[in-house]
């Protein structure tokens, strides 16, 4: 199992997280699948069970220190290590349209603060407790699954809760690629474009297949690649 590189996943019950872990089991990556909902995630694994025996699942609240911490210890002394972390569970639940939650002006502070639970903290905690055995390793990779409006150089007024949380979420990535110099961790933030899935509704342009593209080019980069860096697919992103 050790000489296996091993892939764990948020928000792998559904959209680009289920996408992102079936295509690294297709690759001979063991996969953990994590969700918050027990159901779901059963649900999911039952149906691909089938199709990979190089998959297992975990249950992890993005939101709940508990949970991330409690989901760490169970994958570190089953597996000794997570090689690759695709921090991808995300929420984004400012109003739609005109709601008083879609303006920085009106918007509850408890939106906020819910937000940056699951899209920041929670990927923060949970990379603190998976580098030390990088380290150990020396090996690991981590990629933080922002969005285009996390861009300060294309910063808009709506979507105020998420775009702070992807802005804070892109300075994790350059702020934890700063500690990691000279160690073989590296840490990249990627936007998956505007997605068909239930956040991205039905009429976005982009299939799965294409949102998570960026995601695995950087996940499983073998020998070294770009660091503390911003990607759509292959191409560099502004912050
Ligand atoms: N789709 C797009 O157009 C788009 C564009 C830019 C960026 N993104 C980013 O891509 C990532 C995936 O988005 P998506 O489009 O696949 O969204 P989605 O279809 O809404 O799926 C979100 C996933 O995150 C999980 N999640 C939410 N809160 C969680 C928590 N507290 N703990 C653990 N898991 C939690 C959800 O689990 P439950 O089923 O339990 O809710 C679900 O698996 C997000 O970070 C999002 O910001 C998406």
């Amino acid at each position: 199992m050790n000489n296996k590189k091993i892939v764990l996943v948020t928000g792998a019950n559904r959209g680009l997280g289920l996408e992102a872990a079936k295509t690294f089991a297709e690759m001979g990556y063991y996969t953990i699948l994590s969700g918050r909902n027990a159901d779901s995630l059963d649900s999911v694994i039952s149906k691909l069970k089938d199709q990979f025996q190089n998959i297992d699942s975990v249950i992890l609240d993005m939101s709940d220190k508990q949970s991330i911490r409690h989901a760490a210890d169970g994958v570190l002394s089953k597996y000794g290590k997570i090689d690759i972390l695709v921090n991808n569970a995300g929420i984004l639940i400012d109003d739609a349209d005109s709601g008083a939650d879609n303006s920085i002006l009106t918007i509850n502070s408890n939106i906020i603060h819910k937000t940056m639970m699951t899209n920041v903290y929670g990927p923060l905690l949970l990379s603190q407790l998976l580098i030390p055995k990088m380290k150990e390793n020396d090996f690991g990779r981590i990629v933080n699954v922002s969005s285009a409006m996390g861009q300060l150089s294309d910063m808009n007024g709506l979507y105020p809760a998420y775009r702070i949380s992807k802005v804070s979420l892109n300075a994790l990535t350059i702020i934890l690629h700063n500690e990691l110099k000279g160690t073989k961790i590296l840490v990249n933030s990627v936007s998956p474009g505007w997605v068909r899935t239930d956040m991205g509704g039905k009429n976005a342009p982009r299939s799965l297949e294409e949102g998570v593209q960026g995601m695995i080019r950087l996940a499983t980069l073998v020998d070294g690649g770009p660091s503390g860096l911003f990607f759509r697919d292959g191409d560099q992103l502004d912050w």
